[in-house]
């Protein structure tokens, strides 16, 4: 993969363009974690106002529309897929095609819904053509939106759904296998890789592990509450 830009530097160059020149910093000197906390006047659906016009690179085109997340805005735990399918660009929602059933059907199994303490969102908030996986200059102007709704959401942890979403959040080139079983840290907020739904549907030998992955999570937020 190629190396990543600066995405500290893109994250406040776009958000003085959305938000301005004011920019508030808390700083928390207890925390040995470099996380990026900028707190904005906003909220989440301020924040989809300013973005869903988005045209930052060529997929501002050619989607259909832009799908920015759906979920508790104060969720415990946020799920990232890669980027919008088909359905989702038509209906601007995630996870609404067979995967997504499959998820509700997985978020049901530790007592969550996609209203319930829980939101979805893709690293990429349009659609590449014909499913390809995003380039890294899409992802490079994409990524702050994500690392914004997680300012503003503020979960306990992170769940990347698929080999994609967690190569490009943790930006290494290793398999899902070995990026499985570990909490990682995103910008100071711990992240496990599991499996995505749609291999799922592919692969029925993947529901067990997938099954263990969630127990660790759902164990993970009771003891993080
Ligand atoms: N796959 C993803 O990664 N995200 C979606 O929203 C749908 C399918």
């Amino acid at each position: 993969m190629p190396p990543r830009t600066d995405n500290v530097s893109r994250y406040l160059r776009q958000t003085k363009e959305l938000f301005g020149d004011e920019l508030y910093l808390t700083i928390q000197p207890q925390s040995s974690s470099p996380s990026l906390d900028v707190d904005f006047n906003s909220n989440l659906s301020a924040f989809e106002q300013e973005i869903c016009t988005c045209q930052k690179c060529p997929l501002g085109q050619s989607r259909n529309k832009f799908v920015f997340g759906v979920g508790d805005p104060k969720a415990s735990l946020l799920l990232v897929g890669e980027a919008p399918g088909a359905t989702e660009d038509e209906i601007g929602e995630p996870f609404v095609g067979r995967a997504g059933k499959l998820l509700d059907k997985i978020l049901a199994a530790i007592d969550r819904n996609r209203q319930k303490d829980v939101f979805i969102c893709n690293v990429m908030k349009c659609r590449p053509p014909n499913n390809r996986d995003p380039l890294r200059t899409e992802v490079d102007e994409c990524e702050p939106y994500l690392l914004h709704q997680i300012h503003l959401i503020k979960p306990k942890l992170i769940v990347a759904l698929g080999r994609v979403a967690g190569q490009t959040l943790l930006n290494v080139d290793k398999s899902l296998k070995s990026l499985r079983n570990t909490f990682h840290d995103y910008h100071g907020t711990p992240l496990m890789v599991t499996y995505h739904p749609a291999a799922l549907l592919r692969n029925q030998d993947l529901k067990r592990p997938t099954w263990e992955d969630f127990k660790t999570i759902k164990d993970f937020l009771e003891q993080n509450k």
